[in-house]
Formats: C-alpha cells, structure tokens, sequence
C-alpha cells in the first residue's frame, strides 16, 4: 500500500506539474510474438509514438507467457523494473502484496474505467480499491477452431459438444485426416483441460474444481471423465506434437494439415494474419454449452523512477482503454474489447459470437475465468493442476491415477 500510495501521489504532482517536460518512455514486456500478436501490439506502440512516447520494445517468446514471467521476476530482482508488464488475474496481485505495483487510480478516475468496464472483469485489475492494470481486450479461451474445407468434404458441422467432436475426429481419422492440430507444451494441455472440465462438467463444476479447488469435485466421477477425454483427444494429436508453438498448430489447421485446433482466440489473430474469412475458410464453435472462459490482457505498472517513465506509464494506461484502440488492437488479435462502448459493428462472426455469449454468460452466471490462463488461481496452485495434467496428456497414467495425483498435488499446493 505504501509504495501504491507514493506511487500514486507522484503520478498526481507529476501530471500537474512535470509532464509537459517530461518524455514519456515506456519498456514493454510482452510475450506477444506470433503474426496476429505482433500486429495487435504494433496499434499499441505507434500510438504510443504518435503521442510523444517513445516505446522500448522487450518481447519474450513464449505462449502463455511462463518465459515472460521468468524474464520478469529477474528484471524485478536486480531493482530494474520494466515500466509496463503484460500480466493478468491472481498475479497482479501477487506482484502488488510483493509491492512492486504502482497505481494509475488518477487515469482511471479522469476516464472513467468504471463506467467502461464490465463489472465482472474490474475486480481483475484492482489492488486494494485502486486500478493497477490497464486491460486491452477480452479473449475467449474455450474455442474449437476448424478448417472449413475440410469439414466440408466430410460433411461434418463444427462441434458444440465434446461428443460431437469425437464423431467428427474418429470420421476424419478413418478418412485419413488428422483430426487434432495441437502443440506440447503444458499450457497447451492445460488450455484443453479447461475446455474438457466446462464442457463435460459445467460450470457450477468448473467453479468448484478449479476456481475453488474442491476436493470432491478433484476427485470425483467427472473428473474422471475429463481425464478420459483428455486421453481420447491424445489420440487425436499427431506424432510430432511435442513442444510445437501453438501458433504452428494453428499454421496447419490454416493449411488444411489438420481440422481442429482447441484454442483461445488469438488462434482467431492468425487466421486473420494469414486473410483467412470466418464461415469461408475457417470455423469457431465452443463446446462449452453456454458457458464462457475468459481471459482479459492487461498491462500493469511497476514502480519506476524518472519523471519520463512515469509519465509513460500514464500516457500507456491512457490510450490502452482508448475507444479506437480497443477496436483495431482486438481487430488484430482476435480478441474483444474490454470496454463496453465499443462497436461490434467492424468485427467478424466469430468475434460478434464471442461477444454476445459474453454477454448472455454474465446474465446467466457461466462467465468463467480461465485457470489455464492464469485469470483463475494463484501460481503454485495453476502449476499444481497443470503438472498433473500434462503428465498424463504425456503418459499412460490411468484417469484414476490421475485424479489422485490432482487431489494431492493442490491439497499440497495449499
Ligand atoms: C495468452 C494471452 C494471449 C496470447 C496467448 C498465447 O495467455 O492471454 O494474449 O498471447 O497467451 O501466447
């Protein structure tokens, strides 16, 4: 609270009295490297420039960010700080009791973030009241992506059910197609995992299991169940899958070397990339049945010194929640903004779907946030499921097997 607070007041003197002198500078540590990522945090920086700020860019490559995270923890360590971190869910606040956090309370007050937002999200990017974290979009997680032609020439819909996705897989596999595009790497199989358990278990299920992490729900039938889906859909994954980058999964579907990808949809950003049309080239459908899991990108603030980077943190947070570039940024990335103005109008299918489930989901109470993702646990309890997960996705582990080493790895994690 201490450092917020200092942090805050010298945000407020500098906006009064220094940011006419000083330079916004920004360093920016992103994982956002793949085609449709890099184009989306293109909008960012030349805004940014465009508005005086000079941007230093520092990628870190990697899907789902862990090296990001490991690159970041070591920056912080030896006192150097970036000025703006990709970071979401749990671990912004785990970086704020650590008080490596700055507020951006002034910007979010003369903007309005709490009328823009939606309330389900806002909680994500408080710390202790006040923003810490400027969101730039709402992704999806829980989408089966599909190549149309190849669905086509089997006369197969795109799959609402996990049911639904095995008959089209085993056809395809007779027919000689790969049925399943995926990458491993244990993000990966943590991202199917999550669509399994909302899929086969539901939401309350989902809410219990890896939000709450309820032991009867750990080790209960369901969860057996999921584990032999997860199990089913190994079948499906070609020989190569191991460790290949999520975007070169979703290269093949792209291809037609593969139907499905199962994926969030910045999968969605390298189709666009690549000029593909939704409902022409490609197919989103979820096998959730209503239910949502989200992930909402963030930017958060680390306490830096320098009027310049101050500064930059400022005119970042600002123009991060800004209306135009909450369009173009999510056009890109195949996600939806995260402030509630914004017109749907310039999006495609999948995106308006996206949207509108959003909303259908908030009404009806299955808007989850993804685990996988790290929007929905604290990292040792996220690591504990996840280990459990890809050790069996890469073993013959039994279901049952599994779901013992799940109930102990999190008891152990508590
Ligand atoms: C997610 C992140 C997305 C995308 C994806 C693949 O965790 O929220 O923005 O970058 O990883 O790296």
């Amino acid at each position: 609270m201490k450092n917020m607070l200092l942090v805050s007041s010298a945000f407020a003197l500098g906006m009064a009295a220094t940011t006419a002198q000083a330079e916004p500078q920004a360093e920016v540590l992103h994982w956002w490297t793949s085609g449709g990522e890099a184009a989306a945090v293109k909008v960012l920086m030349e805004e940014f420039e465009a508005n005086g700020g000079t941007w230093t860019d520092m990628p870190v490559a990697g899907g789902g960010g862990d090296a990001a995270m490991t690159a970041l923890r070591a920056r912080v360590l030896s006192g150097n700080a970036p000025t703006a971190v990709q970071l979401k869910g749990p671990s912004i606040q785990e970086w704020y009791e650590e008080g490596a956090l700055g507020s951006i309370q002034d910007v979010a007050e003369a903007e309005n973030w709490d009328e823009l937002l939606p309330e389900a999200i806002q909680y994500h990017l408080k710390c202790d009241g006040e923003y810490c974290a400027a969101p730039v979009n709402i992704h999806r997680i829980d989408w089966i992506w599909s190549n149309a032609s190849i669905l086509e020439d089997a006369g197969i819909e795109p799959p609402k059910t996990w049911d639904e996705f095995n008959a089209a897989a085993e056809k395809l596999q007779g027919m000689g197609i790969l049925p399943l595009a995926h990458g491993g790497q244990a993000w990966q199989d943590a991202t199917l995992f999550e669509a399994v358990v909302v899929g086969l278990g539901g939401p309350e299920f989902y809410r219990d299991a890896l939000v709450d992490l309820d032991q009867d729900a750990l080790t209960s039938e369901t969860m057996v169940q999921v584990f032999d889906q997860m199990r089913t859909l190994r079948g499906y994954v070609d020989d190569n899958f191991s460790g290949r980058d999520w975007n070169l999964a979703t290269a093949m579907v792209i291809n037609g070397e593969a139907a499905f990808q199962i994926m969030g949809d910045w999968a969605k950003g390298e189709f666009i990339a690549a000029g593909k049309e939704p409902g022409e080239d490609f197919y989103c459908s979820s096998p959730s049945r209503g239910a949502y899991l989200y992930n909402v990108d963030s930017f958060a603030f680390f306490n830096v010194d320098g009027d310049d980077r101050q500064a930059g943190q400022q005119l970042l947070a600002k123009l991060t929640m800004g209306k135009n570039f909450q369009k173009v940024f999510n056009l890109n990335k195949g996600s939806i903004p995260a402030r509630l103005d914004v017109s749907m109008d310039e999006f495609e299918f999948c995106g308006r779907q996206s949207n509108a489930e959003l909303g259908d989901a908030i009404e009806n109470g299955s808007l989850l946030p993804s685990y996988a993702h790290g929007m929905a646990l604290r990292g040792a309890q996220a690591g504990a499921v996840t280990d459990v997960v890809t050790a069996h996705f890469n073993s013959d582990m039994s279901s049952e097997d599994a779901v013992a080493q799940l109930s102990q790895a999190v008891a152990a994690s508590q």
